[in-house]
């Protein structure tokens, strides 16, 4: 049962689209405080609260403070409170192991602006979320079970994106592929060592000095053919698009966003300057209509160039700084010339350089157009990413509405994932984030983004050898599977390590794995249900595996329990059944053992995998391939684990 409870003059944000009559009584489950701006809920002492996306500290939320408030920050460490996207459903839930059958309650904040999520951080047992402005669309759902509440809920947000098949082979990424040479050797080494890849990357340095849906043709000459011999090969690329457009003269793209007055103005009028990776850029209102629809449609321009997908990035939207801060932080350097820095005016004047990129000023001095109204950026801050994707995933339905074409994002907002997926943004190469990608993955599917992933091994930061490899050996059963890095880092790609045969075994048990992988896919999105989630979604009356925060289902048959310890050569898995457990070095070569329910401690060396497959459930393995499309679903054996 879905009630809505309306506060205030919200914003639509079109992320809900079954029209639910709003309550004429006051809101209860939640207590509400118009004063300070709040809604309170007294937590139990075993509450656990699940969602909020893609944020940092683990699967269950609580103890730690958010904030709504996308931003392109790259140092995913435990003290932040926000990432890139703003996916407020959350459910309040505990195991009814010889309690009082309490049900679960999901809570859907639909506000476009900040809002402050407090999960007993203040106070352990209390959790708060507290408003910028109280206007917002507030749902809560009561339910039988924490899935009965997800599936409520994704209905009532519409169906999931689904990408094309090929967009689940391995795809090979990097900042930046600077020559169609450099791809070439990509695709070249990958087929030498033999590991499977359906999809190679284009970053920022494929556009002509950063202007999108342009091509440098010194570096990538005759991209209309390369794209055809990349695709001969069974390659797709994949090119990124940004949200900040280039203020250069004669660039079209520039020129018709000024001439239609479709960039983003400040109060007085005039467009807004910002720098991102082009340098001075101005943003299309995406959140007007025919701005939307103006910058969708330049999507065809590479459609047209034979390309099936892209990604969309700096979308918060970044900014490194606007002409008018910079102004006033060079006024304010000035103003300390020639003075004694002290204590107290050397941390200020660190802190005013310091503040120049997504200043949150910044973000207060431009307005949009948005359905016949003037609203400041701030207040609809949230949801510039999911318009973004929106403009693409609309032109896509406009352009070519038979075809699959593969789009997903950095910035977000529940809506979004009708259009397309996510991935998790700039992580580092350490080992926690192994962990973080994993407890990354329920939140997401909760709020509907099925089709996501993070950079495997790390974007930021060297990676070693080791770690690439027990990262892939997460990523193979996550949707969306990308191996990428920074500039400046150590190189990683697969076949530059020195195990290549380890690496290639376990891109070979992904691709064996695309029939159960793309089922559980297909299941989730159709209907509404998870494809990654913890234990206790399954196993609500086993108090153990409520406790379980390292080890995933994907789908309903199979458990994995990755390892995410450097050095460590194996680790302790929580059964919450009898399983069948399948330690893989390869497609090939692997063991079966039953395991009785209870903890076990599972000996894994870096180039085994370990899959547990629930009673009465089978695990289909086809014969891998280099291609998706060349996968022969007639191959298919199956592993089960017989009732
Ligand atoms: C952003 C993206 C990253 C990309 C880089 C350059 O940091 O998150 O994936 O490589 O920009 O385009």
């Amino acid at each position: 049962m879905i009630k809505k409870y309306r506060f205030g003059n919200p914003i639509p944000t079109d992320s809900v689209v079954i029209d639910i009559a709003p309550e004429t009584a006051p809101i209860t489950i939640f207590e509400a405080d118009e004063t300070a701006k709040r809604l309170r809920y007294n937590l139990d002492k075993k509450d656990v609260v699940y969602g909020l996306g893609e944020t940092i500290r683990g699967i269950n939320k609580r103890g730690w403070i958010y904030d709504s408030w996308n931003s392109d920050d790259p140092n995913h460490s435990e003290d932040k409170h926000s990432l890139y996207a703003s996916q407020n459903f959350l459910i309040i839930a505990s195991c009814n192991e010889g309690a009082t059958n309490k049900k679960p309650i999901g809570i859907y904040v639909d506000d476009p602006g900040r809002v402050t999520f407090d999960i007993g951080y203040t106070d352990i047992d209390v959790f708060d979320i507290i408003f910028e402005d109280f206007d917002a669309d507030v749902y809560v759902i009561e339910g039988e079970s924490v899935l009965d509440i997800v599936k409520q809920f994704r209905h009532i947000i519409g169906k999931s994106y689904i990408p094309p098949k090929w967009a689940f082979g391995f795809g090979q990424c990097r900042w930046s592929y600077m020559t169609a040479d450099e791809i070439r050797e990509v695709v070249r080494e990958y087929k030498k060592a033999g590991i499977p890849l359906d999809s190679v990357y284009l970053d920022i340095d494929y556009m002509y000095r950063y202007k999108d849906f342009t091509i440098d043709e010194a570096a990538f000459p005759d991209f209309e053919n390369f794209v055809k011999e990349m695709k001969d090969e069974g390659i797709h690329l994949v090119p990124i698009i940004d949200a900040g457009v280039k203020v250069e003269d004669g660039y079209d793209i520039y020129e018709e966003g000024m001439e239609k007055d479709y960039f983003c103005k400040k109060e007085n009028g005039e467009v807004l300057t910002a720098a991102v990776w082009p340098g001075r850029s101005h943003f299309p209102d995406f959140l007007n209509d025919d701005a939307r629809k103006w910058f969708g449609d330049k999507y065809k321009i590479l459609l047209d160039m034979g390309i099936e997908g892209f990604w969309n990035d700096m979308n918060e939207p970044a900014i490194f700084y606007t002409t008018d801060h910079l102004a006033e932080v060079f006024d304010k350097i000035d103003s300390y010339k020639g003075k004694n820095l002290d204590i107290q005016s050397f941390f200020e004047f660190k802190g005013t350089v310091a503040s120049i990129d997504n200043n949150i000023e910044d973000y207060k001095r431009f307005y949009h157009d948005y359905k016949g109204q003037k609203i400041r950026h701030d207040k609809v801050h949230n949801i510039f990413g999911y318009n973004m994707t929106r403009a693409a995933g609309e032109a896509f339905e406009r352009i070519c509405p038979d075809k699959r074409i593969l789009m997903f994002s950095r910035s977000s907002y529940i809506g979004a994932h009708r259009y397309g997926g996510v991935w998790c943004g700039d992580n580092l190469s350490w080992w926690s984030h192994i962990l973080l990608n994993l407890q990354q993955m329920p939140g997401l599917n909760m709020s509907g983004f099925v089709f996501s992933g993070a950079d495997v091994g790390g974007f930021g930061a060297d990676a070693t050898e080791d770690l690439v490899m027990r990262w892939t050996q997460l990523a193979i059963f996550l949707p969306l599977f990308r191996n990428h890095s920074a500039m400046g880092t150590r190189r990683q790609e697969y076949y530059r390590f020195k195990d290549i045969q380890g690496f290639k075994n376990l891109v070979d048990l992904r691709y064996a794995l695309i029939p159960y992988i793309y089922d559980t896919f297909m299941n989730a999105v159709e209907n509404d249900a998870m494809y990654a989630m913890p234990l206790s979604f399954i196993y609500e009356n086993d108090e153990r595996a409520w406790n379980v925060y390292d080890q995933l289902f994907i789908g309903d048959s199979i458990m994995i329990a990755p390892v995410y310890t450097q050095n460590a050569e194996g680790r302790y898995v929580y059964l919450p059944e009898d399983m069948k457990m399948i330690r893989f070095r390869s497609t090939e070569d692997y063991d079966e053992e039953v395991l009785e329910k209870g903890d076990h401690y599972i000996q894994t060396g870096l180039n085994e995998v370990a899959i547990f497959i629930r009673k009465g459930h089978k695990l289909p393995l086809a014969q891998p391939a280099m291609r998706i499309a060349d996968i022969d679903e007639k191959t298919i054996k199956e592993i089960s684990y017989l009732a």
